[in-house]
């Protein structure tokens, strides 16, 4: 079968091929899923400069992501089927969802939201479950003011649609021209990440999502803006108890490390009587149900911005380092 393998690690210029590789039988607790789609994510880029560190030897399969129908069982498993179609999200270590077919422990995958295609339940699989449980640690009540940073992203957009379905008013940074597409998407106020400061603009913000990468400047300032009792999720502090469902095993000084940088962010929510939650999503089918549920009763919308096939893995790659353009990007593979 076909495979998009990374070669080499590199944070410049990182070898990926297309190979041709052995497909793996399931062993017990796993099934085996040939895939329909799979998303690109930022994080495929961090993987391939070997980030937290390299996990897996080269050369491996990429993509942590998609859907697909159940081509075989392993042992033990006994909720899904052949024949089921179902999305799904791999530890960091198990990558492998860019390849026709994809081995994964059965409890990575759960059937697709009825309401939604194959190709949307794939293209949303890991923002939608990193949406759906930053939302769910923001308590929302209805017309509680939630900030949801890099709202034109992948989980951005899928965490509004989902404070929204709650009652909330959400306000969302992104850039301006963004505006009216956004407003689709259940963002009823737009601030320019680039020209507008967000801390003189707002006040008494219940809840926030932060899923900026800056070194903890957007995070710092969005506690500033909370109200005493607010709830922050933060995509970008480690959460190093995710991090073992990830089976991303850090290296104890690393750790370490971690805990420190953590620390200073704490204090300061501590300070302002708001609760901080570090969060790194992982897999977890129970979880994935929930989702799913929360998906057909109210609905949740995914622009794919376009698709690739497995051949056209430069081009795709390259769009998701370069693209500004709002929308999913997708290998698909039927
Ligand atoms: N911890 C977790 O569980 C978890 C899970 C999923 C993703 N993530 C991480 O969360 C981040 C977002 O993921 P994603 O899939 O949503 O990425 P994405 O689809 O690439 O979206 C990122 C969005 O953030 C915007 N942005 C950039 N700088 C900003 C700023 N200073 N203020 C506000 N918005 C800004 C970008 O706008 P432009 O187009 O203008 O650059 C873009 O719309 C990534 O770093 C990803 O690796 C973490």
């Amino acid at each position: 079968m076909q495979a998009i393998q990374l070669v080499k690690y590199s944070k410049k210029q990182p070898q990926i091929s297309l190979n041709q590789v052995e497909p793996a039988a399931p062993k017990a607790g796993q099934v085996a899923i040939r895939v329909h789609c799979a998303s690109l994510n930022p994080v495929d880029l961090k993987l391939t400069e070997g980030f937290p560190f390299a996990l897996q030897k080269p050369p491996f399969t990429l993509g942590v992501d998609g859907s697909g129908i159940i081509e075989q069982i392993g042992q033990g498993e006994a909720e899904l089927k052949v024949g089921d179609e179902v999305f799904f999200y791999t530890p960091f270590s198990e990558t492998g969802s860019w390849a026709e077919r994809l081995v994964i422990d059965a409890h990575c995958v759960a059937k697709k939201p009825k309401s939604l295609s194959l190709t949307e339940s794939g293209a949303m699989s890991l923002v939608a479950l990193t949406g759906f449980t930053a939302m769910q640690k923001l308590q929302i009540k209805p017309h509680d003011k939630i900030l949801i940073h890099g709202v034109a992203g992948g989980v951005g957009l899928m965490a509004a649609q989902i404070a929204k379905a709650q009652g909330a008013y959400v306000i969302g940074t992104a850039r301006r021209d963004q505006t009216a597409v956004l407003q689709n998407y259940s963002v009823d106020q737009v601030l320019d990440y680039r020209e507008d400061n967000f801390t003189q603009l707002l006040n008494h913000i219940d809840g926030a999502l932060d899923t900026v990468h800056d070194n903890g400047k957007t995070l710092q300032k969005t506690l500033s803006v909370m109200n005493r009792g607010g709830r922050v999720v933060s995509l970008s502090m480690p959460n190093l108890e995710d991090m073992v469902h990830l089976k991303a095993h850090l290296p104890a000084p690393l750790a370490w490390l971690i805990k420190l940088m953590n620390k200073k962010y704490f204090k300061q929510a501590q300070s302002l009587g708001v609760t901080l939650m570090p969060q790194a999503t992982y897999p977890n089918r129970a979880q994935m149900q929930r989702l799913t549920t929360f998906i057909d009763q109210h609905g949740l919308k995914v622009p794919v911005q376009k698709s690739f096939s497995l051949n056209d893995y430069a081009v795709a790659i390259s769009a998701l380092k370069t693209n500004k353009a709002m929308g999913k990007l997708l290998f698909t593979l039927n």
